[in-house]
């Protein structure tokens, strides 16, 4: 069954995969093709591949498939992402930013860090990998310089704190910033809607600006993207 493969209306560097019987899916072209990072179906076309984003796996996916409007990844852009885990997401950010962009990747457990240097950054020149952990930013401050987006996902206590140093210490002003609150690992007593709104406080006290709020079910239940940026 062959699919239709066309560009994003609006999301520079995404692809809409249609398939005859009218299912769809959104995609984004390899950088490093012939390699599936989590099992992810490839559709070759010519010389180009393109890798089905799953929005099951990937809270970057869902929340575009629940309507992001603020899509600020697009060709040449320098990110910082915080939990980068095997790289299932840090892979499309790659595609999207390209040779020309960077996407530094920090993450603190030994296991999954192999998994991302194997899966994805032996064959991507645009993903650098740091170890390190994403509370003490001073300790990878000179292996960043600034960047046009911060990406935060490590289901962590004080995830909104997190994400805020790290702007304060990477993220140019203009820039945007993405946070995935994970309500129950944050506090186990609270409920999740105080949680999301203590969080989301939080940020706006620490000076960024909030401009979207995504619930991401049915593709995630227990987490919220919140989208904003770093005033200008
Ligand atoms: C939910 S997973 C991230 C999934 C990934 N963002 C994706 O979409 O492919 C959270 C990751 O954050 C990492 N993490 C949690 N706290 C961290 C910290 N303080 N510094 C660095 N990594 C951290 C965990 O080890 C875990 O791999």
């Amino acid at each position: 069954m062959s699919a239709t493969i066309t560009p994003h209306p609006e999301f520079e560097g995404v692809y809409i995969v249609e398939y005859p019987d009218g299912t769809r899916f959104i995609a984004t072209k390899s950088l490093a093709r012939g390699v599936s990072v989590y099992g992810e179906r490839v559709i070759r076309r010519e010389d180009e591949e393109y890798r089905i984003w799953d929005p099951y796996r990937s809270k970057l996916a869902a929340a575009l498939l629940k309507n992001l409007k603020h899509f600020p990844f697009r060709l040449g852009i320098r990110v910082l992402y915080l939990g980068a885990a095997s790289g299932t997401t840090v892979s499309h950010v790659s595609d999207i930013v390209g040779e020309t962009g960077v996407v530094y990747a920090v993450e603190f457990a030994q296991r999954v860090f192999r998994d991302l240097i194997q899966r994805v950054v032996q064959h991507r020149p645009n993903v650098v990998p740091i170890f390190a952990d994403a509370r003490l930013p001073a300790d990878y401050s000179t292996f960043v310089d600034a960047v046009d987006v911060v990406y935060c996902d490590i289901a962590q206590p004080f995830q909104a704190d997190v994400l805020a140093d790290n702007t304060d210490y990477f993220l140019r002003p203009g820039g945007s910033f993405f946070l995935a609150i994970k309500a129950p690992s944050i506090d186990v007593t609270a409920k999740p809607s105080e949680v999301f709104a203590k969080e989301k406080q939080r940020l706006v006290e620490r000076g960024l600006k909030i401009l979207e709020d995504i619930d991401l079910r049915p593709y995630d239940e227990a987490h919220r993207m919140v989208v904003g940026v770093r005033p200008a």
